[in-house]
């Protein structure tokens, strides 16, 4: 079922199930700027983009959790009553972690098909696990009568992700899969979870170029990052009892501090600090029309994320640099987690097609590989796809 197309689903399904489905569909997403700063309930600016992980669902007489993927051989199959309590390192994990928040959250889960078909890249620092997360939630939810607010739904995503899966994540992912607008980026408040939809010009596509080296969030560094954010807010609120996040931390406050905190953890808190500024900095620029400034905000945080953060590598470095002086760009820099994925560049329509080549040669000349590369556009959130109802 490999090279499957998303509108070929409901007969796979139905030759797999002997059932029509529904469907549920969420995004993938790129970061415009805000890295690193959804943990620290900061600002982010992402964008959904067009590519949708896919979940058929039909009800089954019994109460088994039947999970099958366009992607891969074989079936998981559990009942509702008993699910694995502990990931088994396989995709079904976030399912699985997902149907178990749901329950948490008092929605009755009972037997049901799925299959997962996902045009997310996976491992790329596009969010492929959040897209199915949230997917798979509005799948099972569909069967239970019950429907939890989309906020709701982003955050047991992220809960899934949490505390099945085990990596820490930030609420960015889910919430703009589910919240995501065509045409639009999202300043996310990762505190309040108040969002505003910020216009990108009709002129400007994403140039999204991946180095092919594979991201893991579930490694040590993402968790590693996070936890000396928290040492940060430590030792600064006790200099300053209002202090709960590094979202609550001023320059002037950080810099005063410096010598109070190890240097690296120093160095962390800055990235956060500043980057905070620049994401909103980026939505008074794209409100203003200033695109040249929002490439130069670019640009500082991808150097703050290499320098400061440590979270790119080579193979980033030399896609962002790739992209220098190539015509149409406007601004670039890694996007996502870090440590290998993918760059997000802002390009004049008119020059994005000769743009997504120019980086591609240069890419593959300076580090050997062959990048994958996708020209989009902020494209719209999760939600019901298809109802193919039995004839
Ligand atoms: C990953 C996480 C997000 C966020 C980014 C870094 O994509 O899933 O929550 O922390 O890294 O900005």
């Amino acid at each position: 079922m490999k090279n499957l197309k998303a509108n070929e689903l409901p007969q796979v399904f139905e030759r797999e199930f002997h059932a029509r489905p529904k469907i549920f569909r969420a995004p993938g997403r790129v970061n415009l700027i805000g890295e690193h700063t959804d943990y620290n309930d900061g600002f982010v600016l992402p964008s959904a983009i067009g590519f949708y992980a896919h979940v058929a669902i039909a009800p089954r007489a019994d109460e088994k959790l039947i999970l099958k993927s366009t992607a891969y051989d074989g079936q998981f199959e559990y009942d509702v009553a008993r699910l694995p309590d502990k990931k088994q390192d396989e995709w079904a994990d976030y399912v699985v972690g997902v149907a178990h928040q749901l329950k948490r959250a008092g929605i009755p889960l009972s037997g049901a098909n799925l299959l997962l078909h996902s045009e997310v890249p996976v491992g790329s620092g596009l969010s492929s696990s959040a897209a199915l997360e949230v997917a798979s939630a509005l799948a099972l939810q569909s069967l239970s009568g019950k429907t939890l607010p989309l906020k709701q739904v982003a955050k047991l995503c992220q809960s899934a992700e949490n505390e099945f899966v085990g990596a820490h994540v930030g609420i960015m992912d889910q919430f703009v899969s589910c919240f995501g607008k065509e045409g639009h980026a999202v300043l996310i408040d990762c505190r309040s979870l108040d969002f505003q939809l910020v216009p990108i010009p009709p002129a400007v596509d994403f140039v999204i170029c991946n180095t092919m080296v594979k991201h893991e969030l579930s490694g040590g560094e993402y968790n590693e990052r996070r936890a000396q954010c928290e040492e940060g807010v430590r030792v600064l609120s006790k200099f300053y009892p209002g202090i709960k996040a590094l979202r609550d931390v001023s320059a002037e406050q950080l810099t005063k501090h410096e010598s109070d905190l190890p240097a690296i953890v120093y160095r962390r808190c800055l990235h956060v600090v500043e980057e905070n500024a620049r994401t909103l900095e980026a939505v008074k620029c794209f409100a203003s029309g200033d695109l040249a400034k929002v490439g130069m905000l670019m640009r500082a945080s991808h150097e703050s994320l290499r320098d400061l953060y440590q979270v790119s590598c080579i193979e980033l470095d030399a896609m962002v640099e790739s992209a220098h002086g190539v015509a149409g760009f406007i601004g670039g820099r890694m996007t996502g987690g870090g440590f290998g994925g993918c760059t997000i560049n802002l390009v004049e329509h008119t020059n994005s097609q000769s743009f997504a080549k120019a980086v591609a040669s240069r890419y593959k000349a300076k580090t050997g590989i062959t990048p994958d590369v996708f020209v989009c556009s902020a494209a719209n959130g999760a939600g019901l796809e298809a109802e193919h109802a039995a004839v």
